[in-house]
């Protein structure tokens, strides 16, 4: 028989506390919620307060339903109102010092038989525990925020905490609706040993002025399909926490220098940035606590203004190439009501690339999103050409051609023959340095990166690269033509992995790695990054889905080029390459797909 939980305490009403109270009472249970005084108890009361009325407002809750939740919480100042609670959770700022008073004194005030648990994302659970007389009845539950939307809970059990402790609270953590995952003490668990790598890499990106803070969420968005770009979920998950919780990990997880805080954290930290909680972290809020940012003086000029800041006038087009990128980009293009030229090796490329552009345009026109007359119209903007002379006279030129250095670098030097002066000439390339083909030309003024996303005319996302030689006027051009496109371009720097891919695949191979160490399993490391993050895939199933291959590659590179030594590829994810696992298109990568 599972215990019954009938009187739960929450320790700290912050960020997380405040939900975590919100999701016991939700599902029936009574909540002792406690802080350390007055003022900071109205605090955790009006956040409560402000997330249960958001809920009614969007028709989540009944109003009858929000006043009974509130009728179970009790709020109070001091532990000693937690003496006959069956389970106490703690949440209250991530410093181990701190959270060992306040166990060594619930191990006081609380009934011998009381479950004592933690929400710390990053501490040892174990150090924590020794700090009370009960060590085997201490473990961690760690919820997600916003707690009361987060489907995940990683339950932690250490070496001694008893087998039945461990049962009761997944039998809780199924009575409130969430999802558990149950795994050993380790820092960062699952979810933030693969979450926090990444967001310091973007804000390191944004404090050597890589990108925009703008630039490199909507990249991760679009780019990824994440709820959140990395610098707001920052922000939402509170700059002085997410500090500790890097500190904590970097010293307690191998002292990994990804994990080490950029020091930009810091100086916002002490300046009394913290993100959403205190009204301004890396963007403004309305004021404190509110999710509704307002323009500061970095949020940039309406896109309107920027494009018109030197963009040269673009009306034909060619796109070098023959494969998917390519096809997809001349679909692109001439939708978007720009004359193109398509330049293939042969006319039997040409006639290929031809029916291609046909077809995903005949499943617009069956899906109702294209008028016949439109799909008509956008071809007959398609010139096909198997010669590069044809380019004399276009305005921009998108090359899309195998990723080898040596072909780009012919093509661009032929461009540079070929075309009249003024032109945009870009590359699609994903992993080449764009400089290096930019001075194949005596141009390079006048070249871009312009890093589509794949199936082209899908993804929203361009990352327009621009080199330490690009002009601004080269860089205004491509903006513009993204946002004619009905695209967001984003612009970067001219380094391996641009913003998606630096920051994306580094993860995934972190993932790799945590299965290799046996830390847990891909369902639960999958689990964890969709329910506990909002991530739509979790790194396994992308995996599969990207190619084993494509992402060895690509870590390669970036570990090749950053000397990061925490980038150098799993060893495992080179192992299945090896033995042909690609993912899917091989019907095998971290799954088996021959059956499905
Ligand atoms: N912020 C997140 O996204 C997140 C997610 C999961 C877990 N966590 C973990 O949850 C814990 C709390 O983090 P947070 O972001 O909610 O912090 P927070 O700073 O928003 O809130 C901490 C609260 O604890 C209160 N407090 C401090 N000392 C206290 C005491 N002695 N007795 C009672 N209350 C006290 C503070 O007044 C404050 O309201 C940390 O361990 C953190 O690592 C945070």
């Amino acid at each position: 028989m599972a215990r019954e939980f009938s009187t739960v305490g929450v320790v700290g009403l912050g960020t997380m506390g405040a939900g975590i109270v919100e999701v016991f009472a939700r599902n029936g249970i009574d909540v002792v919620a406690v802080e350390i005084s007055e003022p900071a108890l109205e605090r955790g009361r009006a956040i409560l307060t402000g997330s249960t009325d958001r809920a009614v407002a969007k028709g989540k809750l009944a109003e009858a339903d929000r006043d009974a939740l509130h009728e179970r919480v009790r709020f109070a100042v001091g532990l000693d109102a937690l003496h006959s609670v069956d389970l106490v959770i703690e949440a209250v700022p991530e410093h181990l010092d701190l959270k060992q008073r306040i166990f060594a004194e619930l191990d006081r005030v609380c009934r011998p038989e009381t479950i004592l648990a933690t929400n710390t994302s990053s501490l040892s659970v174990t150090e924590i525990s020794v700090a009370t007389t009960r060590p085997n009845q201490v473990i961690g539950i760690h919820f997600f925020n916003p707690a009361p939307v987060m489907k995940l809970v990683e339950v932690v059990r250490t070496v001694v905490t008893a087998p039945e402790v461990v049962a009761d609270v997944e039998a809780l953590c199924a009575r409130l609706g969430k999802v558990d995952v149950t795994i050993n003490d380790r820092a960062g668990f699952i979810a933030n040993a693969l979450l926090f790598g990444y967001l310091n890499h973007a804000v390191g990106m944004f404090e050597s002025h890589y990108a925009t803070r703008e630039d490199i969420d909507a990249a991760m968005k679009l780019g990824c399909g994440l709820p959140m770009g990395p610098l707001a979920l920052m922000d939402l998950i509170g700059l002085d926490t997410a500090y500790e919780i890097l500190d904590t990990m970097y010293r307690r997880g191998g002292r990994d220098r990804r994990h080490a805080p950029v020091p930009l954290l810091k100086q916002m930290v002490t300046a009394g940035l913290l993100g959403r909680k205190s009204g301004r972290g890396f963007y403004t809020y309305e004021r404190p606590g509110s999710p509704v940012v307002v323009p500061d003086e970095t949020t940039p000029l309406a896109t309107d203004a920027a494009v018109a800041d030197g963009a040269r006038a673009i009306a034909k087009v060619g796109v070098v190439g023959s494969g998917t990128m390519a096809t997809g980009i001349i679909e692109v293009f001439a939708k978007a009501g720009y004359e193109v030229v398509s330049v293939t090796r042969g006319m039997e490329k040409s006639a290929k690339v031809c029916e291609a552009v046909k077809t995903s345009l005949n499943k617009g026109v069956v899906r109702g999103k294209l008028a016949e007359a439109d799909r008509d119209a956008a071809l007959g903007r398609v010139s096909w050409s198997a010669t590069l002379d044809h380019l004399a006279d276009v305005d921009l030129v998108v090359e899309a051609v195998v990723e080898e250095l040596s072909v780009k670098k012919a093509l661009f030097a032929s461009l540079d023959e070929i075309c009249k002066p003024g032109v945009v000439l870009a590359t699609t390339t994903s992993s080449l340095p764009v400089i290096d083909v930019a001075m194949a030309t005596h141009r390079p003024a006048d070249v871009v990166g312009l890093h589509f996303f794949n199936p082209t005319p899908v993804m929203p996302l361009v990352e327009v690269v621009r080199t330490i030689r690009t002009s601004p006027e080269a860089t205004a051009t491509a903006r513009a033509v993204c946002a004619a496109l009905g695209k967001t371009a984003v612009v970067c720097g001219d380094r391996s992995g641009f913003i998606v891919n630096a920051l994306l695949f580094p993860y995934l191979n972190d993932a790799v790695k945590m299965l290799e160490a046996s830390y847990s399993t891909a369902d639960d490391i999958d689990h964890a990054m969709k329910l506990g993050c909002g991530y739509p895939m979790g790194p396994f199933e992308l995996l599969d889905v990207v190619g084993l291959d494509v992402a060895l590659s690509i870590q390669r590179e970036l570990y090749l080029e950053l000397r990061e030594p925490g980038f150098a590829p799993a060893p495992l994810l080179e192992h299945l390459v090896t033995a042909g696992y690609l993912g899917r298109k091989t019907r095998r990568g971290f799954r088996d797909h021959a059956h499905r």
